[in-house]
């Protein structure tokens, strides 16, 4: 069997030990007789998949118990509409009749997710890092001036909520400090940093992240949403779209993505046998400093994104090539040859260009040694 070091920033690598366990349950799982993706998912032998993979999520993100947690479908981007709907939409379609909200931007998918906003609320982009190409996480002013409602606070004290995008998976830039917003309800996208490191819930109203990166295959997508903001949604949203729906339905409203959950849940249980997340970490930071520490002593690769906010999973990196042709081709190179060593996607979004490691948690250490042994011979080829 051959196994390359994916370093694809989703969908991304799985662990080898929940491949092979699906594998072997792929016919017969749990002694059922049947493959997960052939079970109903209102019978007995599917409940308690459902219910172990949110119990272990709660568990390790140690989620208080006045959060709904809710398997969706729609990816990350669906919630970048379901979330204003929910929150903020008004009595009519549009925004004129929408509640007020901000959002903070760092990047293309913060972006996105305050244009989607803009549909039905009114939106206020409170700061942004688009001067700098979206290298550093922008100052935002505290509770204090929240409860003041002083110029360019990080949020208004009416506002329904603050988004923010956690870590932006494009720019690989994360934010170092969790904006304090006082009683308006921080919602994040954390679908790049999910289970990365400790994250204490409790400062958020909602939090959501598509699986494809840190929890399992595309097409589930995690909603953790305080109860308190559930149940607010006009009465024009369409039921899919409505999160008290899902919510009173256990994500059981229509057929939800079983396998996806099903790999969640092996995905998750893994995690916990490694340590939890206070354990993966530790190993998360001893990847990422080992490939910062390398990228500040090459000669020819530089991070572009300023120290405070480097990214954890995902690490663009540029080749120090005054000539923008010139670089551009010794990059298609570098990924070209990478790829030939099984080191592969490493080539950077095609909106940035240069290239990005993404290392989440299912990358081995073994993984990030083996890029830098590559690069360090890479540079000596130049
Ligand atoms: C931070 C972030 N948000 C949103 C998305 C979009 O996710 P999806 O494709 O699940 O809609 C991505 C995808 O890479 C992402 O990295």
């Amino acid at each position: 069997m051959k196994r390359v070091f994916n370093f694809s920033p989703g969908p991304s690598a799985l662990p080898l030990p929940v491949l092979e366990k699906a594998a072997a349950g792929m016919c017969d799982a749990n002694g059922t007789g049947q493959s997960v993706m052939e079970m109903s998912h209102r019978s007995k032998d599917f409940k308690p998949i459902i219910e172990k993979t949110e119990t272990l999520l709660r568990e390790l993100m140690g989620i208080p118990a006045n959060y709904k947690v809710l398997f969706l479908q729609g990816g990350a981007s669906l919630q970048f509409s379901m979330l204003p709907l929910n929150l903020a939409a008004g009595e009519a379609p549009g925004a004129a009749s929408g509640k007020k909200v901000s959002y903070i931007d760092t990047g293309v998918w913060a972006d996105k997710a305050a244009k989607e906003a803009a549909k039905y609320a009114a939106v206020s982009v409170r700061a942004s890092s688009k001067d700098k190409a979206y290298t550093y996480i922008p100052q935002v002013s505290s509770a204090n001036a929240v409860a003041n409602a002083v110029a360019n606070a990080v949020a208004d004290p009416d506002d329904a909520y603050l988004h923010i995008t956690l870590n932006n998976t494009i720019v690989g830039t994360k934010w170092a400090d969790i904006p304090d917003t006082g009683k308006v309800p921080l919602v994040s996208d954390i679908s790049s940093c999910i289970l990365s490191e400790p994250l204490d819930v409790s400062k958020f109203g909602m939090l959501y992240a598509g699986a494809q990166k840190n929890l399992g295959p595309a097409g589930t997508t995690v909603v953790i949403i305080r109860e308190d903001l559930i149940g607010h949604a006009p009465a024009w949203t369409p039921a899919m779209l409505r999160y008290e729906i899902h919510a009173a339905e256990g994500s059981m409203y229509n057929t939800p993505p079983c396998y996806g959950i099903y790999i969640i849940g092996l995905v998750l249980e893994w995690l916990k046998d490694l340590g939890g997340v206070n354990a993966i970490a530790k190993l998360n930071h001893e990847k990422a400093a080992l490939f910062y520490q390398y990228l500040e002593n090459s000669k020819l690769f530089y991070s572009p994104v300023e120290k405070p906010f480097r990214s954890l999973m995902n690490i663009p990196f540029v080749a120090r090539v005054e000539d923008a042709e010139k670089r551009g081709e010794l990059e298609t190179r570098f990924v070209k040859e990478a790829a030939a060593v099984d080191l592969i996607n490493l080539a950077g979004h095609r909106l940035v260009g240069g290239m990005r490691a993404s290392i989440y948690n299912a990358m081995p250490i073994e993984g990030v040694k083996a890029l830098i042994q590559f690069m360090e011979k890479f540079e000596k080829s130049v």
